[in-house]
């Protein structure tokens, strides 16, 4: 199949495509670099061995967009690219409505005038707001509480609406848990600009020494050990599951959400002592106050999924927390710290 990635150079997107070229598909990658490196795209094609397509690009960029679809006639679009920080978008509110929203809406219309009628789409498991029961199937009503989370699901509103309109159009809305852990050859791998946001690229950032403890954020939630619970999953199953969702669009018509996840939950202290065990160092934390907008548990039911796709999660916390570590270790300063020749493309 040949494949066209948004975004195919971030962290989700470079595992995807990493899987993609493995399993023999063609692949063109359409990125602006806005929160990626092209080092990864180098990195892709030396793990797998094969080359593939790079357009640098904004997908607000309507025409290049449209130009890059047509010369390269993919059979289906995977839509990584958008902006992902949740205190970035209530500060930034139009910014993330018009990457997000806006850039969506571009790309569909740039399929459109290229002839494209597939695509998966990267939403998040944030469409669902506070719990109303656990876990989360997918018809839980959706009640985003951050603009980050509100681009997700006007977004996937408008592709469901987009496929109602022509009969032969086929969308999967994949809604992501908490995607964490690596590649397990530890060449690729989360980067986050700046002090990490979120608990994994954290926890690793403490056990290599460049932060000196992680703060968690709560110890009075109802859940075993009191810490925040979610379900994470590892990337490398997350990017098995496109592979899954563009075998499924292929076959039918329609649109689907469908939840991605482990339908089990950790704690923050479950993940500290697991990536302890793996690294072999010790990760000091301290417990401070709730983060506002946390929940205290947020876990998956991944059965449409399995029903749907045939996809389940092979991957345990365990192998989380060693290709985490395997990536960290590797590149105590990420990609920026990258300096092997040829690397930097
Ligand atoms: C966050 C986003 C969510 C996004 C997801 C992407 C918020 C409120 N939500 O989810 O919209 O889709 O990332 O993966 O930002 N924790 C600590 N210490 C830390 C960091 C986190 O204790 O330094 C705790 C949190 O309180 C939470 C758990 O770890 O209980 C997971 O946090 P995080 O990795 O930020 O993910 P989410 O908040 O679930």
């Amino acid at each position: 199949m040949k494949v066209f990635l948004t975004g195919g150079a971030g962290y989700i997107g470079s595992h995807t495509l990493t899987e993609l070229l493995g399993d023999g598909h063609e692949v063109c990658v359409y990125d602006n670099f806005a929160n990626s490196q092209p080092v990864a795209l180098a990195r892709v094609r030396t793990l797998s061995n094969r080359d593939f397509d790079i357009v640098e690009g904004d997908i607000r960029q309507g025409d290049r967009l449209a130009d890059a679809l047509k010369a390269f006639q993919p059979d289906a679009v995977i839509h990584f690219a958008g902006l992902k920080a949740v205190g970035d978008s209530a500060a930034f509110p139009l910014e993330y409505y018009e990457n997000n929203v806006q850039g969506s809406i571009s790309l569909l219309r740039a399929m459109d005038s290229a002839g494209c009628r597939r695509i998966v789409f990267s939403s998040s498991a944030t469409v669902y707001g506070e719990p109303r029961y656990l876990p989360f199937d997918e018809v839980h009503p959706l009640s985003p509480i951050n603009p980050y989370g509100r681009t997700k699901l006007f977004i996937e509103e408008i592709i469901r609406d987009w496929t109602a309109a022509q009969p032969r159009t086929s969308a999967v809305l994949l809604r992501y848990f908490n995607p964490v852990g690596a590649h397990a050859s530890g060449r690729i791998g989360e980067d986050p600009l700046g002090p990490p946001a979120n608990l994994l690229p954290f926890v690793s950032q403490v056990a290599v020494g460049r932060r000196e403890h992680v703060s968690v954020y709560g110890d009075d939630y109802p859940t075993r050990d009191g810490t925040g619970e979610r379900d994470f999953i590892h990337v490398v199953d997350l990017a098995r599951a496109h592979m899954a969702a563009l075998t499924y669009c292929a076959a039918r018509p329609g649109c689907e959400a469908i939840n991605v996840g482990v339908g089990r939950g950790a704690t923050v202290l479950e993940v500290i002592r697991a990536f302890e065990a793996v690294s072999g160092r010790s990760i000091p934390y301290r417990i401070v106050g709730r983060r506002a907008g946390d929940t205290a548990s947020s876990v998956a039911d991944p059965s449409k999924a399995l029903a749907l796709l045939g996809w389940r999660a092979e991957r345990d916390l365990r192998d989380i927390c060693q290709s985490a570590w395997a990536w960290q270790s590797g590149n105590p300063g990420g990609y920026r710290g990258a300096d092997t020749p040829g690397e930097r493309d």
